[in-house]
């Protein structure tokens, strides 16, 4: 196993490029099973979950060819519909299958994901939606069985809580359903407007893209023909390298990006009291007097987004004063408290509330455990202002997502090893 050594308090500048977004590519790959040809997707993040995608799209029969930042898959051999236990466990995104497999093949088996380090994370609400279309489902000895051997139907699916998977099966399912589908309290997230507009592009009728309330006109089983697409900038990358700007406050550029995608992540820097300069696909972070602390509470796009939170609260350990983090999405997305308490910083966990007293080098060096995604980079920021050495160990958590995390950092000047555990 590899972990992370970090010198803190080096000099960081220059421009940092944002890789492709992970949780864009992730449904998109899904999205494929719904074609008739090859598909094409390049700007593919270089992450370990999207190789676990890739093989699970292996493991159903299909086959694929990439290079290190593009895709073609291809989906006509697929003679298998079960995403397996062994799968699904490694990735939760896995369910994303559920709703293109069942549309295209009319009975899917998908192992329940189950719980995972930041919650219980249910998926009741994509089952819901797909037995609205008039899909049967059963949960059989861990595993969904869905079965809808005369195709799905387009029905209204009104979502009790907005979910971000939940609208990305729904909109799969609908596009080959036959007759129209109307999503109402759908997600409103970027990666889903991209889903949206790959599956309009491939000539599926979508109205409302972007909006609370997507109208899909299904296609009747027949598959679409998807042409060659990118993938949009990841926004949660682009949000980590500017908090990684702001807690060492250095000037950072961060490149090939959305600022449109990024607007709830720089307001909140800027109330921290960091001036921005936005550019059409890039901008610069530049350092300040003082950094304020802040009030965040997560909730979906556009307001912000609780993948930022771990992120913010590395940064508002370095604010002076005291500022509080409302997660209002998963009940256990707080772990990452107790390894910067580890390096020195001081916070309270109060239910699904954390208070922070923030200190200007208040941490130090040590060694510390991810224990999930972005909890794991939150301690990557906080180890590039902690004093001495921080190592980071479990960061297989962190290659699931973020493509040369360290080659990355150390091209703006970071000190950064990977070594393997001994
Ligand atoms: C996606 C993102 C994840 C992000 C999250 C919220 C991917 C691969 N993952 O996860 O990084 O943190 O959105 O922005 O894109 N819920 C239910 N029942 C359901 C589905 C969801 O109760 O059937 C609840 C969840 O427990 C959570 C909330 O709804 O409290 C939002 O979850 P959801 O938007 O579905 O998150 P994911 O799609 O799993």
């Amino acid at each position: 196993m590899d972990y992370l050594k970090i010198v803190g308090n080096k000099k960081l500048s220059g421009e940092i490029s944002i890789s492709g977004a992970k949780n864009a590519a992730l449904p998109l790959i899904a999205c494929t099973i719904l074609a008739k040809n090859e598909t094409t997707i390049n700007n593919l993040p270089n992450v370990a979950d999207i190789n676990t995608f890739l093989k699970l799209i292996k493991m159903l029969g299909g086959s694929f060819t990439k290079e290190k930042n593009s895709a073609t898959i291809d989906t006509s051999t697929i003679d298998n519909t079960t995403a397996t236990y062994d799968i699904v466990k490694t990735m939760r995104a896995s369910i994303l299958v559920l709703g293109p497999l069942l549309a295209r093949f009319g009975h899917c088996e998908v192992s329940l994901p189950g719980g995972c380090a930041i919650g219980q994370r249910p998926v009741d609400l994509h089952l819901k939606a797909l037995e609205q279309m008039g899909a049967k489902i059963e949960i059989l000895q861990g595993y969904i069985k869905a079965t809808a051997p005369n195709g799905l139907k387009g029905a209204k699916i009104v979502f009790d809580k907005v979910t971000v998977g939940g609208t990305e099966n729904t909109v799969m399912a609908a596009a080959l359903a036959s007759g129209v589908t109307t999503i109402i309290n759908a997600a409103k997230e970027p990666e889903i407007v991209q889903l949206c507009e790959v599956i309009a592009s491939a000539g599926v009728k979508i109205e409302g893209i972007g909006t609370s309330k997507i109208i899909i006109e299904g296609t009747g089983g027949k598959l679409l023909d998807i042409k060659p697409f990118s993938v949009i900038p990841d926004r949660i990358e682009a949000g980590t390298y500017m908090c990684a700007a702001a807690i060492t406050n250095q000037k950072l550029t961060i490149k090939d990006i959305v600022p449109a995608h990024l607007e709830a992540i720089t307001s909140k820097l800027e109330e921290m009291n960091f001036e921005i300069d936005i550019k059409e696909n890039e901008l610069t972070i530049f350092p300040t007097s003082k950094i304020l602390p802040v009030n965040i509470i997560t909730t979906e796009f556009p307001g912000f987004p609780t993948d930022m939170q771990a992120q913010f609260m590395a940064l508002a350990t370095q604010a002076e004063g005291t500022s509080t983090i409302d997660e209002r999405l998963f009940e256990n997305r707080f772990m990452h408290a107790s390894e910067l308490s580890r390096l020195g910083a001081e916070i309270h966990i109060n239910g699904n509330i954390a208070t922070i007293l923030g200190k200007k080098g208040s941490l130090t060096g040590t060694d510390v455990m991810a224990t999930d995604l972005r909890a794991s980079s939150a301690l990557v920021l906080a180890a590039l202002v902690a004093s001495g050495e921080t190592n980071i160990h479990r960061i297989y958590h962190l290659d699931r997502g973020y493509e040369d995390l360290e080659g990355k950092l150390l091209k703006i000047g970071a000190d950064v090893k990977r070594l393997k555990e001994s």
